[in-house]
């Protein structure tokens, strides 16, 4: 019946669909719930449209237009021949609704347009980048960050977001390692599955989107930490590493999965048919659709992988990318490569069941529209910005606290706020930040204005200004602004002014880091530097002899080696978003605690990339960390690390058992006591190691962790559960997953230099 009605033109449809509504609900409107493919309701639906199409009309289906890239056809001509199944990157409800108006009113099926963005964190209301979400080591925050982010995106008319990104990241010169969870697979893993059910909770809920997981797989492994390079991954490191935050992803419902740009292990991500089919389905039984990367099809040509671009269509599409991103390859290409037989009529069908499915589950074909206002009362609402606020509070790592100089004293008479990134919008925000306007934008200098109110005198100078090279093609609001010290003698002038500012302040907070542009796509770096003149500003003021504080803004570790011998306070807000300023103040001014953990091991220089504390034992162990002739080997920070106002300590670790059995659990319990009087966070990371069996395994292992709370004085027991499933690991000697037997050692802490220490045996 629904089938039939969407048939009809589509005043008359929708007449009767409100009509029917009124008799029937059932029959007109998906109720949120947990559509399974197997929906017998759906397949039926979807075996009738398919039957109907045409196999241009199929075609269009597995074709995403990029809104705003120079066309030859006009977007409204592409729509009416059904040459277009899905939409990026438009934000404007409006102009949604008019191009879905077009999709389902004037098209022979009527089937809706999916709208897809990149929600990465946040859409309008931007929230601390996803590095920074991962340090909150808060699970529950991060999928209410990306619901709230859902509720934006679906106010405008956006179903599909292109996140959570879950590479695994072991190399801070590779610029999208602020877009993931960091380095562990098992914290990878966790924030991967969050991210999923923030996005599409009960998917069919007009206020959740489509996750998208991206970039399948091991993008993260950039040879050199350049951006696009290729990945060469032993299955090792494919089955451990990289690939658990997908599967879980996976295994959390995710709808739609990315196929990556690079080469891995010499066949290109996007042409990959192991990946995308033989792992993703076979193996995991992915039931969802696969889009490429922005023209990653025609780059299986530039890969020199495919002969022609209608080559490059077929291998992409019998690989498993279902739909194309950005170019048209299949539009062009797939009608005649199924002529020629070198893609199946069933190849075809079956990519675009997956689309169809989607478009289903998610309601478009009873409600395709964004509700006329709801964008207006959603877009950076109160809610909205106290949500990001905590969010920032909460992500952010308090790096080094000598002599208790922070939290700062609102006694004080006056303060120096100093630094390029002190008043910058949009580094504040950071990239990705596409629907986010600079407008809405608290950066630290307002955060800390709003904060001192009139007790304390907030003085601000630039000191230095950092390149900011070309305009980035991902932020087009970005051509601004321009710089303003341009002369030799401009720059001194604002060095000294700086300087003296700091000489004559109570005390300087130094606002340093990398611009938005630095950090992302296409933002790999060499080195990692304070960029430009910051680290000899940070000299010159800590030469003073004044009391210093360093606030970084940034999207990867930087080489703060010398900061962290010299500046008292570091306290690593990331790119902390719409809010990050009110909670930049509300840290530095002890209103909020820090407690965020570091999801990466902070390095000394970018020498020592890539660096993780996951490695294995290799030869001389105990000399770690002196494999270098000219620096030591070992992090400066190392994962899990983080301080706090609060000084909370962990000991008296006892496990329920020393024995484990195959699909068993035991209970490490320790205690906490914060004998401060702080009120504050603490999060429990526990660690294993496997002393021996059928591979060699790493040093350590996170395989736990909870964040609590514990008010100034208390003392209480937290208990993690270690289950023998998550001891389980691909093993080189069978080529499948295996639970070894044997002897574990156990660490529980406050970072992956935990000291509380048992052991137990995995039994046979
Ligand atoms: C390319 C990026 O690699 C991907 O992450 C993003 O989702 C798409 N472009 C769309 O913007």
């Amino acid at each position: 019946m629904l089938f039939r009605l969407i048939h009809l033109p589509c005043r008359k449809a929708a007449l009767l669909w409100l009509l029917l509504g009124l008799m029937s609900p059932v029959l007109v409107s998906q109720e949120p719930q947990a559509l399974s493919p197997k929906d017998p309701a759906m397949r039926r639906f979807v075996d009738d449209l398919l039957e109907k199409m045409t196999l241009d009309e199929k075609i269009g289906q597995m074709s995403q237009v990029a809104y705003q890239e120079p066309h030859t056809v006009s977007h409204e001509e592409r729509i009416r021949k059904e040459q277009a199944g899905s939409f990026l990157f438009v934000k404007d409800p409006a102009e949604i609704n008019r191009l879905q108006h077009i999709a389902v009113d004037e098209t022979r099926l009527h089937i809706p347009l999916l709208f897809g963005f990149d929600v990465v964190h946040g859409f309008r209301t931007i929230y601390p980048v996803p590095l920074a979400m991962a340090s909150s080591w808060d699970p529950s925050l991060v999928e209410h960050a990306q619901y709230m982010a859902a509720r934006e995106a679906s106010s405008v008319g956006i179903r599909w977001a292109f996140a959570p990104m879950v590479d695994i990241a072991r190399d801070a010169r590779w610029g999208r390692i602020m877009e993931g969870s960091g380095e562990d697979p098992f914290l990878g893993s966790r924030m991967a599955e969050a991210q999923v059910r923030g996005f599409q909770g009960t998917i069919g809920a007009p206020d959740r989107i489509l996750a998208c997981v991206k970039h399948f797989a091991g993008y993260g492994a950039a040879a050199g930490g350049r951006d696009y390079d290729q990945s060469d991954l032993s299955d090792e490191q494919l089955w451990n590493v990289y690939f658990p935050p997908f599967r879980a992803a996976q295994a959390a419902g995710a709808a739609t999965f990315m196929a990556a740009y690079m080469d891995l292990n010499g066949v290109p991500a996007s042409g990959n048919r192991y990946l995308l089919h033989d792992v993703l389905r076979t193996d995991w039984g992915f039931q969802g659709f696969v889009v490429s990367d922005w023209e990653t099809v025609p780059n299986l040509v530039t890969h020199g992988f495919a002969s022609t671009p209608a080559d490059a269509a077929a291998r992409a599409a019998n690989a498993g990318v279902d739909m194309e991103m950005t170019s048209s390859l299949y539009r062009d290409f797939l009608a005649e490569d199924i002529k020629h037989g070198s893609v199946t009529q069933q190849t075809i069908d079956n990519a675009v069941r997956s689309i169809l499915e989607a478009k289903y589950k998610l309601g478009l074909f009873t409600n395709p529209y964004a509700t006329p206002g709801l964008a207006a009362k959603e877009l950076v609402s109160a809610d909205q910005r106290h949500a990001a606020r905590i969010a920032a509070q909460r992500s952010s790592v308090l790096l080094r606290n000598e002599s208790n100089i922070l939290p700062l004293k609102k006694s004080m008479r006056n303060l120096a706020v100093i630094g390029p990134l002190a008043d910058s919008k949009p580094d504040t925000m950071g990239s990705w930040s596409l629907a986010g306007k600079y407008d809405d934008t608290v950066t630290v200098l307002s955060g800390i204005r709003a904060k001192a109110g009139s007790s304390v005198e907030v003085r601000y100078a630039k000191g230095v200004e950092v390149e900011r090279g070309n305009a980035s093609i991902f932020d087009p609001q970005f051509a601004s602004p321009p710089p303003t010290l341009v002369t030799g003698a401009q720059r001194e002038e604002s060095f000294k002014e700086a300087i003296d500012l700091v000489r004559s302040s109570d005390l300087t907070v130094l606002v340093l880091g990398e611009l938005q542009s630095m950090s992302g796509e296409r933002a790999s770096r060499a080195t990692l530097n304070l960029p430009g003149e910051q680290e000899n500003l940070l000299e010159a003021a800590e030469a003073t002899g004044k009391p210093i504080v360093l606030v970084l803004i940034n999207g990867r570790p930087l080489d703060i080696t010398w900061a962290s011998q010299h500046i008292p306070g570091i306290l690593e807000a990331w790119y902390p978003g719409t809010e990050g300023g009110n909670a930049v103040a509300d840290l530095l001014f002890g209103d909020a605690v820090p407690g965020g953990k570091l999801p990466v091991s902070w390095p000394r220089t970018a020498g020592q990339e890539p660096l993780y504390y996951n490695h294995t034992l290799s030869q001389i162990p105990v000399d770690r960390d002196a494999m270098y002739w000219d620096e030591s080997s070992a992090p400066l920070y190392p994962f899990g690390y983080g301080l706090s106002y609060a000084s909370i300590s962990i000991h008296d670790l006892k496990l329920s058992s020393t024995n484990l059995r195959a699909a068993g659990a035991i209970e490490a319990t320790v205690t906490l006591h914060n004998p401060s009087n702080v009120d504050g966070d603490q999060t429990v990371e526990l660690y294993t190691h496997q002393r021996a069996g059928s591979a060699s395994r790493p040093v350590r292992e996170l395989k736990g962790f909870e964040r609590v709370h514990l008010k100034a004085g208390e003392q209480r027991s937290v208990t993690i559960t270690l289950h023998a499933d998550d001891l389980k690991f691909w093993s080189p000697a069978t080529r499948q997953t295996e639970l070894d037997p044997g002897i574990f050692d156990l660490w529980v802490g406050d970072s992956s230099a935990a000291t509380e220490h048992a052991t137990f045996a995995v039994l046979p």
